[in-house]
């Protein structure tokens, strides 16, 4: 079932088990329908769904916060960034998940970050996609909502032109790969265990450097998304991790599955980076041996 190309994996789990189809159970409720992407609100399509499907008395309340935040987020991303003429929405609500799906056939998220920002590839708008902040309509919005409707997810995917970003939080890994036949436009999907013990806030307290404040100015990288195709991690590689991260306080750097980086990439870092932005916190985080070392020596 996964294709040939590229396929970049974190984490350890082998891919066969995400692919797997999981055991949904009988579906007790759907909500199918396409909209014309003119003049559409996402609290009157919000409306349209809590109304059908018995939505308020099948779900406990965090689930529906989870989901009014989520869903918004994502179908507001398909009105005001996608250009589509059309908008697909599917909800399902099956004994043990929520599943939504939001389908446009617009520019495409990957592409449309790609060229706003003059990236090189699809995997470099995945990187700064996943550090949160990254919009391209700065003036209205905040580049929040695929970063939190990802992580709150089980499994968030998003899927557009030839590639497929999939992550996976019960398993704590992420998959980009390329896929066919390729889709025009975007499709985002959205799984949520019924009985997920999660809450919103509670993420959102996990970015944030003063719970008073409420402000998102925390942020994690997974290096490994960084390290494709090289084994020794140079300069330009930092920068490429390092771009929009001023806009953040304090930032977590994930070395897992990094077997080494090299000099420059620590020295632009921990002693360039850092000069210029003393008062941005960076902690790495799960470095072994020949990385600690390589950070260990910066500016020494
Ligand atoms: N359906 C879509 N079609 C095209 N681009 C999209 C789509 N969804 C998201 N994007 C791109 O991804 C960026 C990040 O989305 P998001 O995290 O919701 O932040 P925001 O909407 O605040 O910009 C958007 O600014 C836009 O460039
Ligand atoms: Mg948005």
């Amino acid at each position: 079932m996964i294709k040939k190309g590229l396929l970049i994996k974190l984490g350890s789990t082998r891919s066969a088990s995400y692919v797997l189809p999981k055991y949904a159970g009988n579906i007790e409720w759907k909500f199918d329908r396409r909209y014309l992407n003119k003049n559409l609100a996402e609290h009157e399509v919000l409306e349209d769904i809590e109304g059908r499907a018995q939505f308020r008395q099948s779900l406990s309340e965090n689930v529906r916060n989870i989901f009014e935040y989520t869903f918004s987020e994502m179908l507001n991303n398909a009105i005001e960034h996608s250009e589509s003429e059309n908008i697909h929405v599917i909800v399902e609500k099956n004994e043990n998940n929520l599943l939504f799906q939001i389908n446009d056939f617009g520019i495409g998220v990957f592409r449309n970050i790609m060229n706003d920002r003059k990236l090189k590839s699809e995997l470099e708008a995945v990187q700064d996609l996943l550090k949160g902040k990254t919009t391209t309509q700065p003036q209205a919005h905040s580049g929040e909502g695929i970063f939190f409707t990802s992580k709150i997810a089980d499994a968030f995917s998003l899927e557009s032109f030839g590639y497929k970003l999939t992550i996976e939080n019960n398993i704590e890994d992420l998959f980009f790969e390329e896929i066919k036949p390729s889709k025009k436009g975007t499709k985002v999907s959205f799984d949520i265990a019924c009985n997920s013990e999660r809450h919103l806030n509670d993420l959102f307290a996990e970015y944030q450097t003063n719970p008073e404040e409420y402000a998102f100015d925390k942020t994690e990288i997974q290096i490994k998304l960084y390290t494709m195709g090289t084994i020794h991690i140079s300069r330009s590689q930092a920068r490429r991790v390092l771009t929009g991260l001023e806009k953040f306080k304090s930032i977590t750097l994930d070395f897992d599955n990094v077997p080494n980086v090299g000099q420059a990439f620590a020295d632009e870092i921990f002693r360039v980076f850092k000069n210029k932005n003393p008062d941005i916190q960076i902690t790495p985080i799960n470095m072994n041996k020949a990385v600690k070392f390589m950070i260990g020596r910066v500016g020494k």
